[in-house]
């Protein structure tokens, strides 16, 4: 990525209003006096061939009549002269244009806007937008934008795709209290994305976090390599979260994909944490630039009110990071500052007499004992206390241990007095919240932010045992005789190439050749109609399963062939399938979309109506590593299943996410080649016996 074309994009050391307009309430007037009302100290050049003078400065009728060199370009004409002023602006060595005009991809003229794209890349230059607010940035004292004022000045930075909200939350940055240094719309994305801005935003020395506002990627799978990399928080609010395309899905998998989960999933693989909703965004995107990750799972809460502490109690268990008894020794240190009526155990309730002493004294115990990994202070607005006065003693408790690398969170219900005090309190480095839930919430995105940050550095899991080409020969073959799907034997030797435990089969076109499968395969066996124009055999009385003996695969290879025909007088019958009948185990589904985001993505969860019914299905983006493959086990509701409960035994979990990875690389290796596939079920044994893919199903790309 060229740095210093964004450099000029986002930084720009002078820039050019090209449509800048005379007329009040003109977008292009907006621009320039926005320019001018943030102090803006860079060269500054409004265009307009029907001006000599606008706002004071001197107006030119083509950028290429400035003289000095221009960094970026600010669109504000009619979207039919967007291209022409392209053209102006690469000719004059502008090296990024933000086109805040509307009328492209948006309305439907996606054509237009890649060749305004490419006529951009043409000459170096890199496009915001178009359809963009444009661009904020407190520390250059810029607005670029056509957003009101620059907003309350902190260290996060936004990135938005939709224009409106960014001029709703920058006007919001002030009555929250919520800080940050850039605003950043991105609009259609048609050029510069997500990935290329937090990719430059973590080297932007002012930003400490990164929130963004996501309606949908259009680079997923950079934005996961991105984010992997970024060495600064990022929180992300992700709209439209219902599922999409599930209806037209072919496969069991494609119907369970809805774009929430895969999202979900792939936002924690890019080390993103994830946002609620507006507030949540604010909130966590405030904890996240003031304080450091929370690397243990242990929280001391501190609180005057048993009211508040219990509440919190509650939300430290909804938001991941139940409480637990204090140490006995931090229990007695405690004890010496709280009256005899109080009780230290966590939360740590100081009563309702609680002054600012016992608040310092608690706090400096609490923040400076190993075993507290992360401290909330929580504080009820009382008359012989003033909550300003409490909230300097907990920072100065605070600052007096020294330690930088512990999270602190502080939640104070009360009024006025407690809202100015708990603005102080962020001021000064502090996260503070009207609520214990808020609170709790907030430390445990550092805990989150801890914990996805070391998930990122694993590395995907890789098999040299793999057979490439005899995966490919299978699937070619297919596709040579006009097909975009494999039977399930084909499924089934493409899993194998990829070291999946398949049921060994082998297709009969005869009754004679039945038999001698079967003989070589041994008993019982399951006998199944191979056949593209029968997708549901059961329903056609195409399964015969526990066949024990030849008389009956003679008699059952000739019934399957009759109700075959019964069921679909045309269908085209390839054979009949001899399978090894894999002994009962718990029953598992893996599966895979290549999904229009992210990639071929990867699902898993408990079979029969645990999927059918209660969808408690889990997505991973592929490949990962075998660390999430586990985790993948663990995330589902039925996990208790596979750990073993009443007294049976763990199932194979170690066979199962070794089988996860491989699948997991197979569609990653063969993406080009596999749309969607199914392994249901998977027959899954006890600990140390494995698993066995009894049902396989491979849906080709279009080619
Ligand atoms: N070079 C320089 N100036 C030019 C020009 C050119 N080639 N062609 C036209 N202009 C001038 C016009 O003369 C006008 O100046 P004037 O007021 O002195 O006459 C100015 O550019 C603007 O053009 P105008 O035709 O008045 O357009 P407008 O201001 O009504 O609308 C946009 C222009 C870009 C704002 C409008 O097309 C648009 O896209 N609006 C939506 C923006 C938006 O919402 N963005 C996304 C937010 S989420």
């Amino acid at each position: 990525m060229n740095m210093d074309v964004l450099n000029g994009l986002f930084q720009p050391k002078s820039v050019a209003v090209v449509g800048a307009s005379a007329t009040l309430g003109k977008i292009g007037h907006t621009v320039l006096l926005n320019l001018q009302k943030s102090q803006y100290k860079g060269g500054i050049f409004p265009i307009n061939p029907k001006s000599d003078e606008i706002l004071g400065f001197k107006c030119y009728g083509n950028v290429l009549d400035v003289q000095d060199p221009i960094d970026a370009a600010i669109i504000t004409v009619p979207a039919k002269f967007v291209s022409q002023i392209i053209d102006e602006c690469g000719e004059k060595g502008v090296k990024g244009l933000l086109v805040i005009t509307s009328g492209f991809s948006e309305v439907g003229l996606v054509d237009l806007e890649q060749e305004l794209v490419a006529k951009a890349h043409s000459y170096g230059m890199r496009l915001l937008g178009p359809n963009i607010v444009g661009v904020l940035s407190n520390s250059d004292d810029f607005n670029g934008s056509f957003a009101p004022f620059l907003p309350f000045k902190g260290s996060a930075s936004l990135v938005s795709q939709s224009g409106a909200l960014l001029i709703g939350i920058d006007a919001q940055t002030y009555t929250r209290g919520i800080g940050f240094d850039k605003l950043i719309s991105i609009g259609n994305m048609s050029d510069v994305n997500f990935a290329d801005t937090i990719e430059w935003l973590d080297q932007d020395k002012n930003t400490f976090c990164i929130s963004l506002y996501v309606e949908g990627l259009k680079d997923g799978r950079r934005v996961i390599e991105v984010g992997r990399k970024t060495s600064k928080p990022i929180v992300a609010l992700k709209s439209g979260v219902s599922a999409h395309g599930a209806a037209a899905a072919a496969s069991h998998t494609g119907s369970l994909a809805g774009t929430s989960k895969i999202y979900k999933s792939a936002f924690a693989q890019a080390g993103i944490i994830q946002a609620e909703d507006l507030d949540n965004l604010f909130d966590r995107t405030l904890v996240l630039t003031l304080q450091p990750p929370m690397k243990g799972e242990n929280v001391l809460i501190i609180t005057n009110g048993g009211g508040v502490g219990v509440l919190a109690t509650d939300s430290a268990e909804k938001f991941g990071i139940p409480l637990k008894f204090a140490p006995p020794d931090l229990q007695e240190e405690l004890k010496k500052y709280m009256p005899s009526f109080g009780s230290a155990i966590n939360p740590v309730d100081l009563t309702g007499m609680a002054g600012e002493g016992w608040y310092h004294d608690t706090v400096k115990i609490g923040f400076q004992h190993k075993w507290v990994d992360g401290l909330v202070i929580l504080y009820c607005e009382t008359a012989m206390t003033d909550p300003l006065g409490i909230a300097k003693s907990i920072k100065k408790a605070v600052d007096s241990t020294g330690i930088k690398d512990k999270p602190i969170v502080v939640s104070f219900v009360g009024g006025e007095r407690s809202d100015k005090a708990m603005r102080w309190l962020v001021e000064n480095g502090i996260p503070a919240y009207g609520g214990p839930d808020v609170a709790l919430n907030a430390i445990g995105a550092l805990k989150e932010y801890a914990k996805i940050r070391m998930d990122t550095l694993d590395a995907p899991a890789k098999f040299d045992d793999v057979d490439r080409d005899e995966a490919l020969k299978v699937i070619n073959f297919a596709r040579n005789v006009g097909r975009d799907s494999l039977t399930e034997l084909e499924s089934k030797q493409v899993f194998k190439a990829y070291g999946l435990p398949v049921t060994y089969a082998k297709i009969a076109t005869s009754e004679d050749e039945a038999v001698s499968f079967a003989e070589e395969i041994g008993f019982p066996l399951v006998m199944k109609i191979v056949s593209l124009d029968i997708l549901h055999k059961s329903d056609a009385g195409g399964v015969k399963v526990d066949v024990n003996s030849v008389e009956d695969v003679r008699k059952f290879y000739n019934e399957i062939l009759k109700n075959a025909k019964a069921y679909k007088e045309d269908a085209e019958i390839i054979g009949v399938v001899i399978q090894e009948m894999a002994p009962w185990g718990t029953e598992v589904i893996l599966g895979s979309v290549n999904d229009s985001t992210f990639g071929p993505t990867l699902m898993f969860g408990l079979g029969g109506i645990f999927v059918e019914v209660l969808k408690d299905v889990t997505f991973r983006v592929a490949p990962f590593s075998k660390k999430q493959a586990k985790e993948m086990l663990n995330e589902i509701q039925g996990a208790p299943i596979l750990a073993g409960i009443r007294g049976e035994k763990p199932r194979d979990r170690e066979a199962l996410a070794d089988t996860i990875c491989r699948y997991a690389n197979m569609i990653y290796d063969l993406h080009d080649e596999i749309s969607e596939s199914d392994a249901n079920p998977v027959l899954v044994y006890d600990e140390g016996d494995g698993l066995k893919v009894a049902d396989a199903r491979i849906l080709l790309t279009k080619k």
